[in-house]
């Protein structure tokens, strides 16, 4: 018997964690208000809203069209873009991260306009603040969202997302172009940290929790902001690997695995959305009538307003060919449902505009859809306050940069880093001889990655005062005259591509024989989008080189990962004592990371994707079984080097006496599900107890092997033990059939939590 889809859809309605669901984003005052609103503008007007310029565009600049500074904006250009073009919102470049004091004469000149009445409408500013205010000097920056979702922990989450949301406010900005929702099933895309890792489960939990952070419980209130959710939809999985080419995504797999997030967020009242850049199953994002319009605002109710990647209505004519022109794109674009073009240069904006009213006044574009993409981007600025014509100047921000804040981007770092593998080397113990070495051991950049003060984070100089290194941690808390440095190899970029050079090995082996241990820091350049495209997901020979030149030295390694993407170690594996994943941990990482290195903290992250073996060889934990055929080393095709979900700690859970409430599910039914963890360990730690489903047969299409539907990060002091418990309901059980829709089938599910498993019918 199928079950139908409406009841699946009440079930993910339910699950909710921030704002009460089904509730619009909007209100009748509001509406009200966008009536009054719209009744007064004219065609030029509404058409400037849906251009978004860059703030370059408003600079002034030498003589040389070099920018000035400290920048100033040109009154001049603001005057022509604002007034005359009527151009509705401004997006952050990352050429370098501003003070506080540069960021309030950009929003007092920008703002200015319409406070000063010289423009009817105000101006919504967004900025990439991805893991914190990255583009404020003296913010604080947390782990990348990869990191993030290794701690597990929604309430992290949550905080970083509230923590964030004060600092961009802090900085006058209304508008975070985060989280991405994409999923993270593709290792070799350069934006892969930015993702909350493989899982739509753990993603969508983890992507409500910031956004709630972000909007707040109660509303956009000053000390929150505009969450985007991104990139609509399908980006993260490229076909080749290299960010902004084709994916090929079949309807199950878009339904099952890399819509949920979107969903769940929209649910959650997100109030923006960017679109995918590239291109999913033969269509651009921008072009996807279907996906944008039909599903995002008609099925969904998505009420915000969608706004485009970097130039991708110019992209539909000269790279995806779905436009003979540039108006065309333009006209493709609005069609499908986008409301605002990232344009965003000059003369550009001025090209658009014309271009966009051309389209409007001969019918291309109807005055219905138009009104629609206003409507929908002015009812965000009513939201967010924007016509308030003090903008809450009056507020000072005193917790920017806190100590508080300061402590939640630890904690965050804290419970993220992952420990892959002990043999007894850690915690590391005072008063050992430690060699520090690696290419990223030895500047803040690495730890940080891009989006950190510029666009692709690797300028040193733009580093945040009095945050550390991991060698400088590392010398702080072991003692400086137990520490010894040699760089080993180094990471740099050749052209685009990252390269690694041994430096020094003489020097490297010399020092090696003088310490007791090896602190070996290996990993990736920092890079995003096309600058970071990879050819292969091996970790660079050199790197791979030194590690094995470590290891030939006979002293125990401790190899510290620092990645964006789980890059191949298998050949380092076996001979390092100790190996911890890092991922991109932030300017807090290096302080982190100590604590956990020497048993100051004890590690709780798990990896939220399965970190592959092979480069040719890449799989997720939920694969079905004909991807294994069998158990055998030949046919096993899922063969990570550790699994989703992994991590260690310096304590040990056990598992014990599963049970269910009852072992069979009947039409309305939901089953309980408790099991008992406690610490046999020696030590206080933190465990996440995840559940998994796996569905014995499907008649229908095939079953998924297992699939998280669960999980709780616990506290358990040593000794102690809890019942931790779930609830089983039948939206656990939907999948996608061969005619694409959401049903269930009768028959036998396993349920598994740690190394305990029971089953149960659905009847
Ligand atoms: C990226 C987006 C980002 C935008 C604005 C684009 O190139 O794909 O993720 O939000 O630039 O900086």
């Amino acid at each position: 018997m199928k079950f139908p889809y409406t009841l699946f859809t009440l079930f993910i309605t339910l699950s909710s964690f921030c704002v009460a669901q089904d509730q619009s984003i909007s209100s009748p005052h509001i509406e009200k208000q966008l009536n009054m609103l719209l009744s007064k503008m004219t065609l030029k007007e509404k058409v400037g809203q849906t251009c978004q310029i860059t703030l370059d565009v408003l600079l002034l600049r030498d003589s040389s069209g070099t920018v000035i500074e400290p920048i100033r904006v040109d009154p001049k250009k603001v005057d022509e873009a604002i007034i005359q073009y009527g151009v509705g919102s401004v997006l952050n470049v990352g050429w370098h991260s501003l003070g506080l004091d540069d960021w309030a004469h950009v929003m007092e000149t920008v703002h200015g306009v319409y406070k000063n009445k010289k423009s009817k409408t105000p101006i919504i500013y967004g900025i990439d603040a991805i893991h914190g205010v990255n583009y404020t000097v003296g913010a604080t920056l947390f782990p990348q969202e990869i990191g993030l979702a290794a701690t597990w922990n929604p309430k992290l989450a949550k905080q970083f997302g509230e923590v964030t949301a004060y600092e961009t406010r802090a900085s006058g900005i209304h508008w975070n172009f985060s989280p991405v929702l994409d999923l993270g099933r593709q290792p070799l895309w350069s934006r892969h940290f930015e993702t909350l890792g493989e899982d739509p489960y753990l993603a969508s939990e983890m992507g409500k929790a910031i956004i709630c952070g972000y909007q707040g419980r109660k509303g956009v209130d000053s000390e929150h902001v505009a969450a985007c959710m991104k990139h609509f939809v399908g980006y993260s999985n490229p076909k080749s690997g290299r960010d902004r080419t084709p994916a090929w995504i079949p309807e199950k797999y878009m339904q099952e695995l890399y819509l949920p997030t979107f969903k769940a967020a929209v649910q959650e009242g997100a109030l923006t959305v960017m679109i995918n850049s590239g291109v999913l199953n033969g269509i651009p994002g921008h072009a996807n009538y279907h996906l944008l319009t039909e599903v995002l605002k008609e099925e969904w109710g998505f009420e915000g307003f969608a706004v485009s990647d970097w130039e991708d209505f110019l992209m539909l004519n000269t790279i995806h060919r779905t436009a003979e022109t540039t108006k065309d794109g333009i006209i493709q674009a609005i069609n499908a449902g986008l409301d605002m073009s990232m344009v965003p240069n000059s003369p550009q904006y001025q090209e658009y505009c014309t271009l966009m009213i051309e389209a409007v006044s001969e019918g291309s574009i109807s005055n219905e859809r138009l009104d629609d993409a206003v409507r929908r981007i002015l009812r965000v600025k009513l939201i967010l306050g924007l016509y308030e014509k003090n903008l809450n100047q009056a507020k000072s921000y005193p917790k920017f940069g806190s100590e508080a804040h300061q402590k939640t981007a630890l904690n965050s770092a804290l419970e993220s880093i992952t420990l892959l593998k002990n043999e007894n080397i850690l915690p590391l113990k005072k008063g050992q001889k430690i060699l520090i070495s690696g290419p990223t051991s030895n500047d803040l950049i690495f730890l940080n990655g891009a989006w950190s003060h510029t666009w692709q984070g690797g300028i040193s100089e733009f580093n945040t005062v009095g945050r550390k290194s991991i060698r400088e941690e590392i010398e702080r808390m072991a003692g400086k005259e137990n520490c010894l440095f040699s760089q080993g190899a180094e990471l740099y970029l050749n052209e685009t591509f990252e390269e690694s050079r041994i430096v020094d090995s003489e020097d490297f082996k010399t020092k090696a024989e003088q310490s007791d241990v090896i602190i070996l820091c290996l990993g990736e350049y920092p890079s995003t989008e096309k600058p970071g495209d990879i050819r292969s997901l091996n970790l660079n020979p050199e790197q791979i080189e030194l590690a094995k030149l470590a290891q030939a030295t006979g002293k125990p390694v401790v190899l510290i990962l620092v990645e964006g993407r789980p890059r191949i170690i298998r050949e380092v594996v076996e001979k390092s004592s100790a190996i911890v994943q890092a991922y991109l941990p932030g300017d807090f990482g290096a302080e982190a990371l100590g604590k956990l290195l020497y048993g100051e903290e004890n590690f709780s992250g798990k990896l939220p994707y399965s970190y592959p073996r092979y480069d040719g060889q890449i799989e997720f934990y939920d694969h079905p079984r004909s991807v294994d055929r069998d158990n055998s080393n030949e046919f096993k095709g899922y063969d990570p080097q550790w699994d989703f979900g992994y991590g260690m700690s310096y304590t040990d859970f056990e598992y014990s006496d599963i049970r269910l409430s009852n072992n069979e599910m009947n039409e309305g039914d939901s089953i309980v599900v408790m099991v008992d963890v406690t610490n046999i360990g020696k030590e206080d730690g933190k465990e996440v107890v995840q559940m998994y489903i796996s569905d014995h047969f499907a008649s229908s299409v095939i079953p998924t092997g297992k699939s998280l539907k669960a999980f709780k990060k616990i506290n358990l002091s040593k000794g102690m033990k809890k019942t931790v418990s779930f609830v089983i309901t039948k939206k656990d059980l939907f999948f996608i059939d061969s005619k694409g829709e959401w049903i269930i089938e009768q028959g036998t599910f396993s349920v598994n939590i740690g190394n305990q498993i029971k089953t149960f019918k659905l009847n």
